[in-house]
Parts: C-alpha cells; structure tokens; sequence
C-alpha cells in the first residue's frame, strides 16, 4: 500500500481542513456579487485601516482585494496581523460590491471584493530581497540570485506568458503546414564552425567528449535524407561566446528545414509563420511579404546587414560631390577605390537645438568605433541673401571650394541629398567602401537611439520592421589565419552563376543564403544546402578542409549524401530574440526564465561550480591551476 504523505494527526487534520480554491483571483468581476469562493494567493499588499485588513491578493490571473475584520472574528484578525506581503495564503469569503467610492476602474477586479470569513497561512515569507512589483527595479545580480522572487512580477510573467503563447502559435502553425516536430540529440561530436563547443566529457570513454550543438544544423540535414521532408524543432542551442544583449550561451531556436525547395519556398513558409504568431499573440498583422534588400544594398543603404527600418536616414553615396569639391582627403580616397558617404539628419528629427559641436563628437566616436578615421560634416542654412540654401560650417569651406557656400556644388549636392535648411550632414570616407559604409550605418543606429526614431508616435501601435537580406556572401577572408572561411556554415548553397569559378574568386561568390531582420535586430539565418557531395568537398577545400579533416569532422554527413540526399534548405530564428522584440525588451535576459549572467554563469545555483575530485578522477579529468599573473 502506497504511504500517505501526512499520517500525523494533526497534519491530517490540517489537510481536511485546506482550503483548495474555487477561483483564481483574477477571474472575479460584478456578476460573481453573492458567491462564496475559496481564493488561493500571495498576499501582494496589505494595508491596515481602522481594525480592518485591505489585502490585494495575487496569483497568475490577477489581483483581488480581499476585506478582513470587522466582523470577522478574533481568530480571523489575529492571523490577519500575521500577514506580510509574499505570503502564501488561502481565502474563504464571499464576492461583495464595492461601495462606490471605493470602486478601482484600474483593476479589472475593481468592481468587487471578498470579505474574508476564514483564512489560512499556507506559508510565510521572509522580507523579499526586493519588492515584487510591475517590473523589478534591483540591481541585475539580484534579481537572477533570487529569479523566483523576480519571475513574480508582473512584468516577467507577461513575458513569459507571452514566451508560452508564441511557442503555442509556432507547434500550431507548423503542424498546420505539416511539419513533424523531431528531436535532436544534445550530445553530439564537436565541429569546428561557429562559436566555441561547449563540451562534455565521456565517463565510459575517457579523454573524449561530447559537444552540445551549437544548432541542431547536421541533424536537420540527415533527416532530410532520411525522407521526413518537413522538419521543425523548438530547440536548445549552446554556444560559448562573448555575451551580449541579445545573446545568451544556452539559446533557442526555432529549427526548420524542408526538402525539395529553393529559396522562396523557405522565406514564403517563414513569412507565413510569422505573420500568424504575430496574428495569433499580439493581433497584429504583418504584410503578407517582407522587404528584401541584398546583402550589398543593405550595407550601402543603411551601413548594416540587420538595418532597423522603423525609420529612414538613409546613406547617400557623396562621392561624385566629393570628387568635384576641393576637400583632398576625400579625393584621396576616391583616387584608392574607396567610398564617401554621406548621412543627411533632417533639423525635425533633431528636435528644437541644431546639433552641438559635442554631439557631433559623440558621433564621431561612434564612426571611430567601426574604424572610420573621423566624421565629417557640414550645416545647411538659408542664406542671408536671397532664399538660396548654402553650407555652413565643418569641411563645408573645402567642399564648396571656389565655387562659394552658395555655388553651383553646393546647390547640386542640396539638391541631391533632398537636405533644407537646419539639416546636418555627416560623411565618412574610406579607402575600403565597407568601413565608410559599416562606420556611417553605426552613426545611423546611434542617432536612431539617441533621438528614439524608432519609437511610434503617440496613440500608435509598436512598429514590427521586418526584412529580408539575401545574396549573403559564401566566404569571409579571416585576416588573423589568413584563410577563408564559410561566412555562415560550410553548408549553404552556392548560387549557381558562381559554381565555375568559386576556386578563382571565393570573395566573389554569393550564398544561396538569407537573414530575416527584424528592427535592426538578426532574427533568423538560413539558406539552402548543398546536397552534392562532390562541391561539399570544393567548399571543404576552399576553407582549408581537406579530405581526411572533412572525413573526420562531418564523415556522417558526407557519407549520408551518397545515399540519395535531395536538395533541401532551411532556417532558424532565433526564440528568445523572437518574444524580446515582440515585448519590446532589449535585452533576451527578459524572457527567458532563467538566464546566465554576462559571464555564463548561473547566479540561482551558482553554476558553474567546481566538482568532486572523485568525479574527476572518474572522467580521468585533472584541473591544472591557472598561470601566474605578470607582477
Ligand atoms: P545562426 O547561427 O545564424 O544559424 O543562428 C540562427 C538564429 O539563432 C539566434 N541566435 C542566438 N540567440 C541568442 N543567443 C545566441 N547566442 C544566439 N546565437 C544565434 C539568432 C540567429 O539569427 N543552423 C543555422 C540556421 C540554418 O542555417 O538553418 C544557425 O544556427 O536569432
């Protein structure tokens, strides 16, 4: 016979006597006047006033107040007095009318309250580290030491809420358009790619480990060959890189991939995903289609490869006025190959001040950033004389040249950047076209946050800004190993124009790949992969692969191709980032349960933590100590 849990008189008793709920606290209103409820809760606040006990009582649905005293009783009162906030308490009352002066249109309960006739301290609380409230103001290190207490309010449980709903809207949608939902192992071989393998050493086989999947991305692949076709999963990822706030080691992913389909099969599925979670959590409707822009356009339009698009400032290319002004740095820099951009900030996105020679500074230390060797720039004003616009100020003078503030230069390049009177103008030039571009894209991001371009205007609804960046290239040079490398992963398509020539020129060849950006933010990455083994194994090379690493590296892959792979691709957008800006956060910390610090580590349970040496010895593992530092 099973033991029951209690035998002890007096708990037994106890537990005939709990008071197990009939409602949650949010769910009261006016027409529940005249019910008896039994309410189970913490006890959010607690005022005293006159002998009787005001306490708004809290669960995940809500918060009631609850009147004690008066006639109560004694027994009633007494346990009253005992109440603090964060108690976890039961309520047996019945649901009243509030007298009318009394109502709280702010509370969806407002209208109601129960008069307690018996209580029940289900468990005390000590003081909380800090109050729960709408959102926690304490310090970060706090509210992941005490995430429980954290996750109480408000805030944290909308977001998790809403974390849950997405996950929902996502399993419905995708089943929906028949995919299967397939797991993925979580110890796998470590790959070079990517960030840094987190490892796991192997008792049974000492001195080798298993790697947590940076994605499930091989997987994905071998299901494909392995015929299921459709695939998603909502998977953990881990990746052992420098944090950040979008950036967190142990991840999720929404992990897709489909067989026989090219590239605007993945991003029209990945559309149609997005636009029901949206739909479905928040009722917004997205466009039926995003923006696209390539990889290059978005570098020479906005200076990034994730742009916002809440708002404008487009980059404008400066370089035919700067070869016909007098400014010789710029000249220089036309003379290498290189690029002048230019930023015109319009004077009402300023605000009522012109920019101050110090903020420009800030600016430029921005552009400094991204290796730029300086920010110029130059004012529109109207001139005194006659109406005309001239420039005024910064490099405007060697711009002009002889032609004068007013001349024909000045009036063209006004003309052509679509700039009045107040605006600013900002330029970066650079011998290589991506720094002037990179540097002037981070000036734009800047300017986006310091004057909130990106913020809806009042009574408008949050700005969902989605777009597509395609025609990625395949490969990065890496300067430091002098190499090249896969830009993504070593599996993504080569676009076809390209496959004659990809040993002459990988720097040239673009990727079957595509990014989905959602306010300056990169939401997801994906691309279609190769599926012939005989380029895998040219790619292999051109990154400096060869046949025995490939071999032992990916050998599972490789040899899964000879068996009739067909041509698939896929995506992955990212969970976390998902829900962050769905929720308006900016960092993923705010919705996911329990996440690492800034250094991985893991505040609750203190992890990382050091092991016993007997479990050690068992993974025949030593810790060596860690060098001396210099004196
Ligand atoms: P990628 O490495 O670009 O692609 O990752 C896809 C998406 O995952 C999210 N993401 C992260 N989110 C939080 N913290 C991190 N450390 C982190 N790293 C990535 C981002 C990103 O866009 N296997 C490929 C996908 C594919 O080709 O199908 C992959 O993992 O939102």
């Amino acid at each position: 016979m099973p033991r029951l849990a209690f035998t002890r008189p007096e708990r037994y008793s106890l537990i005939m006597d709990i008071l197990k709920r009939t409602c949650t606290c949010g769910a009261l209103r006016k027409t529940d006047a005249g019910k008896t409820v039994v309410l189970n809760g913490w006890v959010h606040r607690k005022r005293d006033h006159g002998g009787v006990a005001f306490i708004n009582l809290r669960d995940r649905y809500g918060i009631i107040q609850v009147v004690a005293g008066g006639q109560a009783g004694a027994e009633l009162e007494a346990l009253c007095a005992e109440l603090r906030n964060e108690f976890c308490v039961a309520v047996e009352g019945l649901v009243r009318l509030r007298p009318e002066d009394m109502v709280n249109p702010a509370m969806p309960t407002g209208d109601i309250e129960v008069a307690a006739s018996k209580l029940r301290i289900l468990n005390r609380c000590e003081t909380p580290p800090f109050p729960i409230d709408e959102e926690s103001t304490a310090k970060e290190e706090l509210r992941l030491k005490f995430r429980y207490l954290d996750l109480r309010c408000a805030g944290m449980q909308r977001r998790i809420r809403l974390r849950h709903e997405v996950s929902f809207a996502i399993r419905e949608w995708m089943i929906a358009q028949g995919f299967y939902e397939i797991e993925t192992p979580t110890f796998i071989k470590s790959t070079p790619e990517g960030a840094r393998d987190y490892l796991v050493p192997s008792r049974l086989c000492p001195g080798k480990f298993y790697a947590l999947p940076q994605s499930p991305q091989l997987y994905k692949q071998l299901l494909m060959v392995a015929g299921f076709d459709k695939y998603f999963q909502i998977a953990r990822c881990y990746r052992d890189e420098d944090a950040r706030g979008d950036r967190q080691p142990e991840f999720t992913q929404i992990d897709i991939e489909m067989s026989f389909v090219e590239r605007e099969d993945v991003l029209a599925m990945t559309e149609g995903l997005m636009g029901h979670v949206f739909r479905k959590t928040l009722g917004v409707e997205l466009p039926p289609r995003f923006r696209r822009f390539s990889y290059t356009e978005a570098l020479e339009r906005y200076g990034t490869d994730k742009p916002d698009l809440r708002f404008g400032l487009e980059i404008k290319d400066f370089g035919p006025f700067a070869e016909r002004g007098g400014f010789q740095a710029f000249k220089d820099v036309l003379a290498a190959s290189g690029a002048v951009k230019a930023l015109v900030v319009p004077a009402e996105m300023m605000g009522k001040a012109p920019y101050s020679r110090k903020q420009i500074e800030a600016l430029e230390a921005q552009a400094k950033v991204y290796k730029a060797r300086g920010l110029a720039w130059m004012k529109v004003v109207s001139a005194q004389n006659g109406g005309v616009s001239a420039l005024e100020g910064g490099i405007s003078k060697y711009i002009a040249g002889a032609d004068g503030p007013q001349g024909s230069l000045a009036q063209d390049l006004i003309a052509a950047l679509g700039a009045a009177p107040g605006d600013l103008i900002l330029m970066t030039a650079d011998s290589q076209r991506k720094t002037a571009n990179l540097a002037l894209g981070a000036v734009r991001s800047k300017l986006g946050r310091d004057l909130k371009l990106f913020e809806p205007k009042p009574g408008e609804p949050a700005r969902f800004a989605f777009a597509w960046i395609v025609d990625f290239p395949l490969f990065a040079f890496n300067e430091a190993e002098n190499r090249w490398e896969a830009a993504h992963h070593l599996f993504s398509y080569p676009q076809e124009q390209y496959h004659n020539t990809l040993e002459q020129d990988p720097g040239a060849v673009k990727g079957d790949l595509y990014d989905l950006v959602l306010n300056g933010y990169e939401l997801a990455s994906g691309s279609i992969r190769i599926h012939d083994p005989h380029l895998q194994k040219r790619i292999f090379a051109i990154a400096g692969i060869d046949d025995q690493e490939a071999e032992a590296k990916f050998g599972f892959l490789t040899e899964a191709f000879k068996y009739g792979a067909p041509p698939h691709g896929g995506i992955a957008p990212g969970l976390d980032r998902l829900v962050m800006l769905m929720a308006g956060e900016t960092s993923i910390k705010e919705v996911i349960p329990f996440p690492k610090n800034s250094f991985a580590e893991g505040l609750m349970d203190n992890s990382p933590a050091e092991v016993e040496p007997k479990q050690l010895a068992e993974l025949r593992l030593a810790i060596t100590p860690p060098p001396s530092k210099p004196e």
